[in-house]
């Protein structure tokens, strides 16, 4: 297996255009696109739509009626939508559907589209992806990490760097084995590094330490989500 990672937006860019046909994409949005998708589909939500736009979300809400929007823009519910992007309001077990747009991480997603596998990824589902990906053995790994606006995010890092971790056996490219080496540093506090990072900062001045909090917890889920035909669901590992 190789690892490979894409650290940075800029990176992400390129993505749609690239060939990921037989690529298994894994997207981390550690704060907190990915973490609250996650949370959402632990918690029994059956399908989340990840789209770029507002127009997109607004648009895919005519196909989904009975669909939540969910979302933010600079870390803040969009107005008129139903859930911002705090993975706490996630934890609803009333919703069946939730079309969800955010700065980075649904961007990120929708960029690997095209991949033979895509999976949202995070601290929370850690274990999980380990098996998922031990169990389907794929040949070529991509763990993308989806970045602030345009600029690399410690937290996507450290989570890419955990799963890279997890396979010591695998051969790693520059940019995987970049990442292995942030989560070394910071693997005796991950709560302590999801803090520190950028993000973490922004989101305690917000008042929001308990998005960090929540964030940090490491494979409280057993699920992978999985992305195919551009609608994520639960899949439990190992995925089939
Ligand atoms: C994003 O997708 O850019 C983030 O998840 C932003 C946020 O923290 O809500």
């Amino acid at each position: 297996m190789q690892i490979d990672a894409v650290l940075t937006p800029a990176e992400i860019d390129h993505l749609p255009e690239a060939d990921l046909s037989r690529t298994h994409c894994v997207v981390f949005d550690v704060l907190r696109a990915t973490s609250s998708i996650l949370t959402g589909l632990a918690n029994g939500v059956r399908e989340i739509l990840p789209v770029a736009t507002l127009d997109e979300a607004q648009a895919a809400r005519a196909q989904w009626p009975d669909a939540l929007l969910g979302g933010e823009r600079y870390g803040d519910r969009i107005p008129g939508f139903d859930l911002g992007n705090s993975p706490l309001e996630y934890r609803r077990t009333d919703v069946c559907r939730i079309i969800t747009t955010t700065t980075n991480g649904t961007v990120a997603l929708r960029a690997c589209a095209a991949a033979a596998e895509v999976w949202a990824g995070a601290l929370l589902n850690m274990k999980a992806l380990e098996e998922g990906l031990r169990a389907s053995a794929p040949e070529k790994v991509l763990l993308v990490c989806s970045g602030t606006f345009r600029e690399l995010a410690l937290e996507d890092v450290l989570a890419a760097g955990m799963l890279a971790h997890a396979f010591p056996e695998a051969e790693l490219t520059d940019a995987a084995q970049t990442a292995r080496s942030v989560y070394r540093e910071h693997q005796s506090d991950l709560g302590a590094a999801l803090r520190l990072a950028k993000n973490g900062r922004s989101l305690q001045r917000q008042g929001r330490e308990a998005d960090v909090d929540w964030c940090a917890q490491v494979s409280l889920f057993s699920v992978v989500g999985r992305m195919q035909n551009g609608i994520l669901r639960a899949a439990a590992a190992p995925v089939s």
